[in-house]
């Protein structure tokens, strides 16, 4: 599973590097290599982190490395994890193109009243981006996936 991630962010960012210099050097003759290429650049963030399998265990490391962090595991004290892990699953998947739609409350709602702070938003942060080296997730796939999750700190935090 762990290298199916790797091989496949490895093999887009490889193709899509290989598709660029193909057309900075106009070359067409390999047309069918070019068009493979082309693809595989435009897939969705869904499918080049490996899928909605990948996902499910990216969200497990993931939600144990926040369960173990004592800055923020207070939080989670009284938190059904299953349930927890089965929405953070459908958001991600849903977020990054993929074919699932997530049920849970609105971010502000979930998070309304908590008092997380700059530094607690920072911290699960850091615990998301260690589960993505763990599970070598590419650099690309990796800042599009927080450019995704970044956007939702203001209704998350509500102190500095
Ligand atoms: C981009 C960052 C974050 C995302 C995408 C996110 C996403 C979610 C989602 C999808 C849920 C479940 C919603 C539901 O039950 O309807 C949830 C619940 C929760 N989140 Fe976040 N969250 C983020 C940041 C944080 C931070 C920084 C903290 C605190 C340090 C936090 C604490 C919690 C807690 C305690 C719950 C469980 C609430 C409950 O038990 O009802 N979250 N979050």
């Amino acid at each position: 599973m762990r290298k199916w991630i790797s091989v496949s962010a490895r093999a887009a960012l490889a193709l899509s590097l290989a598709s660029g210099l193909c057309v900075q050097l106009g070359f067409t003759a390999d047309g069918g290599n070019q068009e493979k290429a082309s693809k595989a650049a435009a897939d969705s963030l869904f499918k080049r982190l490996g899928g909605k399998e990948a996902i499910v265990a990216v969200v497990d490391d993931f939600v144990a490395r926040v369960g173990a962090d004592k800055r923020i595991n207070k939080f989670f004290a009284k938190t059904d994890l299953t349930k927890l892990k089965m929405h953070l699953v459908n958001q991600i998947c849903e977020a990054s193109g993929g074919p699932c739609k997530y049920t849970g409350r609105s971010m502000k709602e979930t998070h309304k009243g908590m008092g997380v702070s700059g530094a607690d938003f920072s911290a699960l942060v850091e615990d998301l981006v260690a589960t993505l080296d763990k599970f070598k997730v590419g650099e690309k796939e990796k800042n599009e996936l927080l450019s995704v999750l970044g956007p939702m700190k203001s209704d998350i935090v509500e102190k500095p």
